[in-house]
């Protein structure tokens, strides 16, 4: 052990990123590159009619202009879910340009190439499209009474223990309430992007993706061309969070252009084109009831809740999943719900699931409080369970007690006093909310090249994803460790299919995955070494990670539903809200966490925080809106659709505890979704706590407490 494993060490990628030399997808050059954009749909469902592409053809600069009529045939694509992973994570089962159908407002028509970005945006708006109207379901509201029990999740649709709903009917104490969520949209700085050059039948794909493995299998299924002909490239991602890991139209489309044209082709998404073509959160409506003896023991937790999906694609979120895991119920019934609408597919989004799930949950465990007259933070010590609530299995590790305590004595929740509305300072009603946080962390397959130099050099190669979290950063101070080297002499290569496989960054779980095969091949050279004085290097690589063994390992996961490795913690959170105006500020803001151990103490605080912020987004700001009448993302642009500026932002206080999970590798649980779950919740129980309202619909925006 070199003691550099937790240290606060510097970024790998930060001088690359600082000096502007770092390279994204859309700023790969080729001499003879052509720019592409999209023609959206501006129906929810039915024909192209007629499509009239003169005026564009026109425009100076275009090359072409691809739509159902003249573009090249690709292969159709499996009807998706989140769990037929065979499909190969398409964003959609549509085949783009292949039909003359339309499945949501904002499905391209047509693609445009042309010599500058500016000219193929413009032409693209000068595509003449006559429809052939269907009739088109696409109010979510309007459909959730007819919802229907979600068919699959990789983290089971809902659990039984008991008779839940009789232990509620008995109980001396209930909540019962309805809550909902509304749809999100991913905003990532770098918006989606490709650049695709075909020599031949071989393919490089320049992707912003956190999914190099289902990116070159989608496009080999499509293109029909063997995976080993495709490259992608990604050395740098700026920003993921879920919005790329399927293979969205914009990829496949810039890849068939570049095929039309004969050109490389870069189609770099405009926001807009984002939010029309790339799957954002679904809305939810969601039912928690609790039920407790007087002592706030429970003896009944019951959380229900209705999703969408496209009729294209989508997956419903495991929005009930933290409720099978958090609380020692007697008794517990949970059941995800969907309905399917002409609209586009959902996809994962900041720990999709647990991160809306506990908002409905937490805000439950809070109301229920209250009624007992009993102080939130006991109430949930006293639901604390010694093994997995619905399954009776185990926990190999779970250390929410002491998250508990520790975001407690740094926030000082000591010094709250319970009443709503007892803690004021001037015109600012002041509440403080807290809430439990719980994401489950994920191991996938993964190889790794390592090779110690007799000098102490090490050279890392893996293909992983490097999306601004310090992914390679960790890796370096895991081999550094391993083969007692310093840091500094320690070179990751990622990004590039070509290198060793990793699965796609998700879940949380790219770093335990990646290290477990780094560390692998860091023990079989660390047994080797004295090859190093003959040979002036060893070598080696660990093996176990492909596709298909992840593949197996997620079905297997579905099936047996064990799924109870998991990070947690505690968020703790201060508002200020103005007596006059309703305006809610977050004053303060502490998270406590159990991630196990902890490789970058500087990364990790970072992610920690980041996740922080993105639940206050949820909590207070963000929120797509749909027209009920036509489907049609009404806000999709970063001045409609409000996500939290800096001045928004108080400090964050983040903690962990840095004790291993003994059953992951290294004793990671992840640290990317964690501490978004929890933190919505905490700050409707502060709005509550400040002025006495309870918002049971986020965002918690001024107007919901006039
Ligand atoms: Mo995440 S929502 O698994 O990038």
């Amino acid at each position: 052990m070199t003691g550099v494993i937790g240290q606060p060490v510097d970024r790998k990628d930060g001088p690359a990123k600082t000096t502007g030399q770092a390279r994204y997808a859309a700023e790969y050059p080729y001499p003879d590159i052509a720019y592409a954009a999209l023609t959206h749909a501006t129906i929810s469902r039915g024909r192209i009619e007629s499509i009239d592409t003169a005026e564009a053809e026109a425009h100076p600069g275009v090359i072409a202009v691809i739509t159902h009529r003249n573009a090249p045939r690709t292969k159709p694509t499996a009807p998706m879910s989140m769990i037929d992973l065979n499909s190969l994570a398409p964003g959609t089962n549509v085949n783009y340009l292949n039909a003359d159908e339309v499945h949501w407002d904002g499905q391209p028509v047509a693609v445009v190439v042309a010599e500058s970005a500016d000219a193929a945006r413009y032409a693209a708006s000068l595509v003449r499209v006559r429809y052939q109207t269907a009739p088109a379901t696409v109010d979510f509201q309007a459909a959730v009474p007819g919802a229907v029990k979600q068919k699959s999740s990789p983290l089971g649709t809902g659990a039984k223990k008991g008779d839940a709903q009789n232990a509620l009917a008995q109980a001396p104490v209930v909540v019962d309430e309805q809550y909902s969520t509304p749809p999100h949209h991913h905003n990532a700085i770098e918006p989606h992007a490709t650049t695709a050059h075909w020599e031949g039948d071989k393919l490089t794909v320049h992707e912003t993706t956190q999914n190099i493995p289902y990116v070159r299998g989608h496009l080999a299924k499509k293109f029909d061309i063997p995976a080993g002909n495709i490259r992608v490239i990604c050395p740098f991602v700026g920003g993921g969070f879920g919005g790329k890991i399927n293979v969205w139209p914009g990829t496949v489309l810039a890849v068939l252009a570049a095929k039309a044209t004969g050109r490389p082709v870069r189609m770099s998404l405009s926001r807009k084109a984002v939010y029309r073509t790339v799957g954002g959160r679904a809305p939810s409506t969601q039912r928690v009831a609790l039920g407790a003896e007087r002592d706030g023991k429970l003896t009944s937790l019951i959380h229900t809740s209705v999703t969408r999906l496209g009729h294209v694609g989508g997956a419903g979120e495991q929005i009930v999943s933290m409720s099978n895991h958090a609380y020692d119920a007697a008794n517990i019934y949970t059941q995800q719900n969907t309905v399917t609408l002409d609209v586009m597919s959902n996809t994962s989004m900041r720990a999709p699931g647990e991160s809306i799930g506990s908002f409905a949950l937490e805000s439950a465990m809070d109301e229920l409080a209250y009624k007992l007259g009993m102080d939130p933070l006991d109430l949930r010590m006293r639901n604390e369970p010694a093994r997995n609530p619905v399954n009776g299995n185990k926990f190999g590790h779970r250390m929410l007690r002491e998250a508990y305590a520790l975001g407690a004595e740094k926030f000082g929740w000591a010094a709250r006093t319970p009443e709503p509305g007892s803690m004021r300072d001037g015109k600012w009603l002041v509440g403080m909310g807290m809430a439990t946080a719980y994401h489950p962390a994920w191991q996938f397959g993964s190889n790794a090249y390592v090779r110690l130099d007799q000098d102490g050099t090490v050279l890392v190669k893996v293909a992983m994803h490097e999306m601004g979290m310090g992914a390679a950063t960790a890796q370096a101070q895991i081999a550094a460790d391993a083969l007692n080297v310093p840091v500094d002499s320690v070179t990751v290569e990622w990004g590039d299919s070509e290198l060793p496989f990793a699965p796609g960054a998700g879940g949380s779980g790219q770093t335990a995955s990646v290290a477990a095969a780094v560390l692998d091949a860091c023990r079989k050279i660390d047994k080797r070494r004295r090859e190093l004085d003959r040979k002036g290097f060893v070598e080696a690589t660990s093996g176990g990670g492909d596709l298909r063994n992840n593949l197996k390992t997620l079905r297997h996961l579905v099936s047996s539903r064990r799924h109870v490795k998991a990070a947690s913690g505690a968020q703790f959170c201060e508002v200020r809200v103005d007596a006059d105006t309703g305006e809610i500020r977050i004053a303060r803001f502490v998270g406590a966490f159990d991630v196990g151990t902890v490789i970058n103490a500087k990364t990790v605080a970072s992610q920690l925080r980041g996740g922080i912020v993105m639940g206050l987004g949820m909590a207070l700001a963000e929120e797509t809106l749909v027209d009920p009448r036509s489907g049609r993302i009404m806000n999709p642009s970063l001045s409609e659709y409000h996500v939290p500026v800096h001045a928004d932002i108080p400090d964050i206080d983040v903690h962990w505890l840095g004790e291993p999970d003994p059953n992951m590798p290294l004793g990671l649980l992840g640290v990317g979704e964690v501490s978004i779950v929890g933190v919505a919740g905490a700050v409707a129980n502060a709005v509550f706590h400040a002025t006495g309202k309870r918002v049971r619909d986020l965002p918690i925006t001024l107007d919901k407490l006039l």
